[in-house]
């Protein structure tokens, strides 16, 4: 069963906890939470604080993609402020194992994301070692970019990794994601989808989401 995930980086940010309620009450699965550094992508957007006043707001899970730099310094407290999964890119971690149990150890679903560049080989070691996997169909940094060539031949690829390793990670892909694209990324092999303006941008919450299921 498909997971939908609505990237609150594309919802009003002045009526923020109001955007979190609609997509709950339009089907979504799980809350899409980016958080950026300036660093590991240029922007900024928002930290522990912000996600304390969003798991206010749903009971769904909070799926929060960090991409900063040195995330394992981070990871217990984007758990502790609700984070039911925390996503952090294979390309930001000094000790990429290290970053995984420690949300695990704070008791949270560790998350391994890797950009388009990236081949699936960088995180091969790593798949005992995570819940799920998160293949990036855009570059980061941005909300509304197009889906970048050979993403689904990506998410493919991370079903037969799951398969070959015998392993059961989730497989979530971001950016990009639209209804005329949906079913073929589930197709690929995609379990969760994350949608930012293809959601956030419609003017019906709810029919989009259902579009998103294929
Ligand atoms: C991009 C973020 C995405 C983004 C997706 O850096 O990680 O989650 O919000 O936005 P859309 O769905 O508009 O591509
Ligand atoms: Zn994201």
């Amino acid at each position: 069963m498909t997971h939908i995930a609505p990237s609150i980086l594309s919802a009003d940010f002045g009526r923020l906890a109001d955007e979190v309620r609609a997509v709950t009450a339009s089907g979504a699965d799980w809350i899409h939470v980016d958080v950026m550094d300036g660093h590991f992508v240029p922007p900024i957007t928002i930290g522990p604080v912000v996600v304390t006043a969003i798991r206010a707001a749903t009971h769904l899970p909070l799926d929060v993609h960090l991409m900063i730099e040195h995330p394992e310094r981070q990871v217990s407290e984007f758990v502790r402020a609700g984070a039911t999964g925390v996503t952090v890119h294979v390309e930001a971690c000094g000790d990429v194992s290290a970053a995984l149990a420690g949300i695990r150890h704070a008791g949270a679903r560790a998350g391994l994301a890797l950009n388009p560049p990236t081949p699936l080989d960088a995180v091969r070691a790593f798949v005992a070692e995570i819940d799920l996997l998160l293949v990036m169909s855009v570059n980061p940094g941005w909300g509304g970019q197009p889906l970048v060539a050979g993403s689904m031949e990506k998410l493919a690829g991370a079903r037969s990794l799951r398969t070959s390793s015998g392993t059961t990670f989730l497989i979530e892909v971001d950016g990009g994601i639209k209804p005329g694209n949906a079913g073929a990324a589930i197709s690929a092999g995609a379990d969760v989808l994350v949608a930012g303006s293809a959601i956030f941008e419609s003017h019906d919450y709810a029919a989009t989401i259902r579009a998103l299921r294929g």
